[in-house]
């Protein structure tokens, strides 16, 4: 399914519930309805209250495909399934299924090599650079490690998403009523991003915040 999105990666703890989470709130902010699938047992659902999206406890099979289906029929809406780790027969089956497939990766050479054996096994997947630093020192640090140890992946990188701390605002089971600036502005850039590389607009037809709907 083409509008369909995951995030997987083998190495646990590299931000893949925190992506999918932002890059849903960025999809809603510029005008796309989106789903947030919870596929780990290990975590609780979140509430849909106040979001600009729909999270889902898709945990029994059954939901995925109905979500698949709802889809194929509703071209303005977008999903996104939070994979989890070391859970590679899942992995494979939802890049199979989906559009698209981000791999997060932090500044470490663990998670580097991780997702450097991620990038081969899924060809069409992309790495993201997650938890980001945000110190220029660090930085200059991180992307030195990333031209040294993944140089010929350099095409399959996208731009990081950076750390930043309210990113855990947006995972709490009830979402604050506003969220900072800082956390709107990542959110909409990635979004922004994962839309161009799958040459989708901007805003979906009709836009999410036409009125009557
Ligand atoms: N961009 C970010 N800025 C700040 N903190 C972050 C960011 N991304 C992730 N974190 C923090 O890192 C920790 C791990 O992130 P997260 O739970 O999203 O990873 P995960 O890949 O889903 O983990 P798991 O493999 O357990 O499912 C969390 O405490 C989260 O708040
Ligand atoms: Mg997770």
């Amino acid at each position: 399914m083409q509008r369909l999105i995951c995030v997987i990666g083998n190495k646990g703890g590299t931000g893949k519930t925190t992506i999918t989470h932002v890059l849903c709130h960025g999809l809603g902010l510029l005008g796309w309805r989106a789903i947030a699938i919870l596929t780990d047992s290990q975590r609780q659902p979140l509430s849909k209250q106040g979001r600009r999206y729909v999270p889902v406890d898709g945990r029994e099979p059954e939901v995925l495909d109905k979500i698949v289906a709802k889809l194929e029929t509703t071209p303005d809406w977008l999903a996104v399934i939070d994979g989890g780790g070391n859970r590679p027969a899942l992995d494979r089956q939802f890049y199979e299924m989906s559009g698209m497939a981000l791999l997060p990766f932090r500044d470490s050479p663990e998670d580097m090599r991780t997702v450097m054996d991620d990038l081969d096994a899924f060809p069409n997947a992309y790495a993201l650079p997650s938890q980001w630093p945000t110190n220029p020192w660090q930085q200059l640090a991180a992307e030195r490690s990333v031209d040294d140890m993944m140089l010929t992946y350099r095409t399959r990188i996208l731009d990081p998403v950076y750390t930043v701390s309210a990113s855990k605002q947006l995972l709490q089971i009830q979402m604050p009523s506003a969220l900072p600036n800082a956390l709107n502005n990542m959110s909409r850039s990635l979004a922004w991003r994962v839309l161009q590389k799958m040459g989708l607009p901007r805003h979906a037809e009709p836009p999410h915040t036409a009125p009557n709907r």
